[in-house]
């Protein structure tokens, strides 16, 4: 396998890698339209107490921020800045190891539980993508999971385990708010709607020569329930708003969330799943820490009674299990209106 995080520095972007013209990035043009930007949300570190008026002010924003956007940041979410540092390094390291040290990881089979792969994306187009990445199970840490993790760089596994539980919990405290801001109950997305294994993505994105030829991560809407995301503070997310690629500034320390479809689905599209795509750049290495959460696979999946009214606002979605859903998703290769077209139902 080609790693590009073990490609001798690349002075032109191989052929293989130039995307057709028409397919070609909006580079961070949309960079200059200040008007417009991704709600940043203060959590006044993490779970507050129900009776605290902050907590509902932040609920609030954050059902602002998912109606108009579907893409918010959020602040002093109380995951310790040194969990965050810890756990980047040791990924970084990862990337960092000679190529015979990864080697057993590499694999394009996706039922294997740690894998590291370069370049395609779900389209399995000809046309590579600027990126490795490793894909696993994160969370719970338990031994069917952890014996997967590597054992190098030896902190490796020790920092995930911090930075995957309190992800864990900040995730839980968002889906807290989120619940209460829709006026469902607190504990609606506690149980099988969250309690899926939770995954991971690493994204390493090496300096490309030429950005504007290249792409790092296809357009695609994430698949599960809900994705908490470190980018650090280098650019390169970019996300739809109307007929426009936004970028999602870095914020040092902030985690960027948004809605996979299970969210769309299970609001009834109130909090819509958006596509979101990555960008290169020719200066530094760019690693993005995506955390997802997901239902167990048996899960039933419909739009929560609360969001429905059978005459004014009917369901959307019709009920289906989650493991049905990855199937379809695979099956359509991430494309957003065809995976969702078998799941809706059509009201005249
Ligand atoms: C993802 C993703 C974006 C990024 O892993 O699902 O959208 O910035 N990553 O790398
Ligand atoms: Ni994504």
């Amino acid at each position: 396998m080609e790693l590009l995080s073990n490609a001798p520095v690349h002075h032109s972007v191989p052929e293989r890698y130039v995307f057709p013209p028409d397919k070609r990035p909006t580079l961070l043009s949309d960079d200059h339209s200040p008007d417009v930007a991704f709600p940043v949300i203060d959590l006044h570190g993490g779970a507050l107490p129900v009776s605290d008026h902050r907590r509902r002010h932040a609920a609030e924003e954050i059902i602002r921020a998912g109606k108009e956007f579907g893409f918010f940041q959020v602040v002093n979410h109380g995951v310790g800045e040194c969990v965050v540092r810890g756990f980047r390094e040791a990924a970084a390291g990862f990337f960092a190891m000679p190529a015979e040290e990864k080697l057993p990881y590499c694999s394009y089979d996706m039922s294997k539980r740690f894998r590291l792969a370069t370049s395609t994306s779900y389209d399995r187009g000809e046309t590579r993508y600027w990126r490795d990445y490793i894909k696993f199970r994160c969370y719970p840490a338990s031994d069917e999971n952890a014996r997967h993790w590597p054992s190098k760089p030896s902190n490796f596994t020790p920092r995930l385990v911090e930075y995957s539980a309190a992800v864990h919990e900040l995730a839980q405290t968002i889906l807290c708010l989120i619940a209460e801001g829709l006026g469902l109950d607190g504990g609606f997305f506690t149980g099988d709607l969250s309690g899926g294994d939770t995954h991971m993505s690493i994204n390493y994105y090496p300096p490309c020569p030429d950005p504007t030829l290249t792409m790092g991560l296809l357009a695609h809407c994430d698949r599960h329930l809900l994705t908490v995301l470190s980018q650090a503070d280098v650019a390169g997310l970019q996300a739809r708003h109307g007929e426009r690629w936004l970028l999602v500034h870095p914020i040092p320390g902030a985690f960027v969330v948004n809605f996979g479809h299970q969210m769309e689905i299970v609001t009834n599209g109130v909090l819509a799943s958006v596509e979101h795509r990555a960008v290169t750049n020719s200066a530094v290495a760019r690693m993005s820490v995506a955390t997802h959460v997901h239902p167990t696979d048996g899960c039933r999946i419909r739009p929560a009674s609360e969001m429905v009214d059978e005459a004014m606002n009917p369901a959307k979605y019709r009920e289906f299990a989650f493991s049905e859903f990855m199937e379809a998703y695979d099956a359509a290769d991430a494309s957003r209106e065809e995976v969702l077209e078998s799941f809706r139902i059509n009201h005249e």
